[in-house]
């Protein structure tokens, strides 16, 4: 099997990246180790930026999301019983963010792909190796429905996410990781019930921190701060609850609306960077290459501009034979990658409880919040930041 690129991994960076690449007649296969059914229904997280949301309908991916995503222009902090509204139309230009989960964007590109060509994606691959990545005919090796197979072709990109394989082969010397784990993660539940609020809310708390998001009208995504060795066992679909209400309390009527609880589990959160995101002819995208922890929403929308550059990258390759992109694809993700990784980590620093701070570090948190949401240069930042700053960043 020949391919001009060869792409590991079907999340939302292999996924567009090939589909980018097919609109640029430039061909490509995708492996993924999971099954179709599988992807397309793993629950991950559901803000997109105005830039993501503005790609996918000039790309003619928007159709659905249009539909069935909802619009938000603002976000709510909430301390001392009381909350504060970021108003992102106002202070981001007009901006604002669509609330459509990964799995949908990730069942609208797997279709989309499929249009285009025959056996783009495939599902259920084992022991994926990649072989040669210095020379200039890089190899990927894999099994497929029982039998060894092999993939030649010009570039790969590792768009495997963190636990992926990709970034193994790169060898240390040469290459930076700079990472950071939390001491909390996040406890997170599907809750069939009506929104309880119009925008969502992050909340910061004595118990912790927790946040009301939301899928639909009926179905509701909610987190708590929690222990990330816990066991999901030990939490009851009553304890959640008491603990959400508590952490969520207001001095004025709000109500947390509650329901069937249809899913729940808990995540370990850090932030993690490799410089740089390429080896040879590996190109990192994505998850691959950096995360971050979930309070800025900004996962999907990271692995999104990443491969916005390499699929141009490409196209400039091999349509008018200049590698100067592909070179400078490292550095131009960085920049992006780190204001990204500064803001998830200063909302994730501002609105968790840490266990080891003390008094001062906790009033310090409160003139954080006070500041962020009564200055308008500062909730402009937030603002802007959470919108999503333009690709040319
Ligand atoms: N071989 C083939 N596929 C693999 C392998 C492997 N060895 N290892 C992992 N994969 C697949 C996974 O099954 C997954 O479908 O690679 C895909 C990686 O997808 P994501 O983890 O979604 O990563 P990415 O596309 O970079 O998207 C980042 O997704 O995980 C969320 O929170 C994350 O929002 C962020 C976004
Ligand atoms: C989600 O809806 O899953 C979500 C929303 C906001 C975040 C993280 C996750 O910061």
């Amino acid at each position: 099997m020949r391919k001009r690129v060869g792409i590991i991994g079907a999340g939302p960076a292999g996924l567009l990246l090939s589909y980018l690449l097919s609109l640029e007649g430039i061909d490509s296969l995708v492996l993924e180790s999971r099954s179709r059914a599988e992807v397309e229904s793993t629950i991950r997280a559901g803000v997109l930026e105005q830039g993501t949301v503005d790609l996918l309908k000039k790309i003619g991916l928007g159709e659905r999301m249009e539909r069935e995503g909802a619009v938000h222009q603002g976000i709510e902090l909430r301390f001392d019983g009381s909350g504060h509204r970021i108003n992102f139309h106002e202070l981001a230009n007009g901006r604002g963010i669509t609330l459509y989960a990964q799995h949908e964007v990730l069942k609208d590109l797997i279709a989309a792909r499929l249009k285009q060509e025959e056996q783009p994606i495939l599902f259920n691959v084992e022991n994926v190796q990649i072989a040669e990545i210095t020379s200039d005919q890089p190899h990927i090796h894999f099994q497929h429905e029982h039998e060894q197979k092999e993939l030649e072709c010009d570039f790969v990109a590792g768009c495997d996410g963190f636990h992926g394989v990709s970034r193994a082969v790169i060898p240390e010397q040469g290459h930076h990781i700079f990472s950071r784990s939390y001491p909390f993660g996040w406890l997170g539940i599907l809750i069939q019930a009506p929104p309880s609020s119009k925008e969502l809310i992050y909340s910061y708390h004595e118990r912790g921190f927790a946040l009301i998001s939301t899928r639909s009208p009926t179905l509701q995504r909610m987190y708590i701060q929690c222990d990330p060795l816990d066991d999901i066992a030990n939490w009851s679909d009553e304890l959640i609850l008491e603990e959400l209400q508590a952490r969520l309390e207001s001095k004025d009527q709000w109500q947390l609306q509650v329901g069937p609880i249809t899913q729940k589990g808990i995540v370990a959160m850090r932030s993690f960077v490799i410089e740089p995101m390429q080896h040879g002819r590996l190109f990192l995208a994505g998850d691959a290459a950096h995360i971050v922890p979930p309070t800025g929403a900004k996962g999907m929308n990271l692995a999104i501009a990443d491969v916005r550059h390499l699929a141009r990258a490409f196209a400039r390759f091999y349509q008018q034979q200049q590698t100067d992109l592909l070179e400078t694809y490292s550095t131009t993700c960085l920049r992006r990658v780190w204001r990204a990784e500064h803001f998830s980590w200063w909302m994730t620093s501002m609105l968790h409880r840490f266990p080891d701070d003390d008094a001062f570090q906790q009033r310090l948190q409160r003139a954080q919040l006070e500041y962020t949401v009564s200055s308008r240069a500062a909730s402009t930042s937030l603002a802007e930041n959470y919108v999503g700053l333009p690709f040319t960043w």
